[in-house]
């Protein structure tokens, strides 16, 4: 069965003018479907063509670069839209507890997120993962990813160009300031944390 694009979970304009729906109409339409569309390719009459997302990322890891690249890069912009939202909310009270036991308060989190997302070199993403019952900053490389690490993603932030440059030109910590000052997706990574398991990519 092969993998689609995961659908956006607010109307296109819903994140303006954090990121626009133009942006979203290529970063959506165009480079997540094009990861996809090569994943789907590249398993199609191979014993993974009916594998899950994750198995195929696990399995292509150190193997086959190319498909790890777009295996992960498919999961990680899955993963990616629903870590947005219009707007924020508030972390669970359990969340909440663990952050503030991790980095004091979600004010702190939220700096240190953007700080880490701004330093972080060329492309990749920065995540708040929970490993060991604790919450941590993790960043990836390019399209690597923690979808089959050990440790439960919460959160993305995708640090790709295109991600940001349609609305902020070369200003990342303009995008990061506007994503994670308003835009994270706390009931997700709440359930994310309940789950106690990794999301699964939709199939
Ligand atoms: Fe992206």
């Amino acid at each position: 069965m092969a993998f689609e694009v995961t659908p956006l979970p607010y109307e296109p304009t819903a994140l303006d003018p954090a990121i626009s729906a133009e942006t979203l109409s290529f970063h959506h339409g165009k480079h997540h479907k094009a990861y996809i569309d090569k994943t789907n390719a590249a398993i199609a009459g191979t014993d993974l063509e009916n594998a899950a997302l994750e198995d195929v990322i696990k399995s292509a890891r150190g193997q086959n670069q190319g498909l790890f690249n777009n295996s992960a890069q498919s999961w990680n912009h899955g993963f990616y839209w629903h870590s947005l939202t219009p707007s924020s909310g508030e972390p669970s009270e359990e969340l909440q507890s663990m952050i503030d036991s991790a980095f004091g308060s979600t004010e702190a989190l939220e700096t240190q997120l953007k700080e880490r997302g701004v330093g972080h070199f060329s492309n990749g993403w920065v995540w708040l993962i929970e490993r060991g019952g604790k919450l941590e900053i993790g960043e990836t490389h390019d399209g690597d990813t923690f979808a089959d690490q050990d440790a439960n993603p919460l959160l993305v932030i995708d640090l790709w160009e295109h991600a940001y440059y349609l609305d902020h030109q070369n200003l990342r910590p303009k995008y990061l300031e506007e994503v994670v000052g308003g835009k994270l997706n706390w009931a997700f990574a709440s359930e994310n944390l309940n789950r106690g398991t990794t999301w699964k990519y939709p199939c």
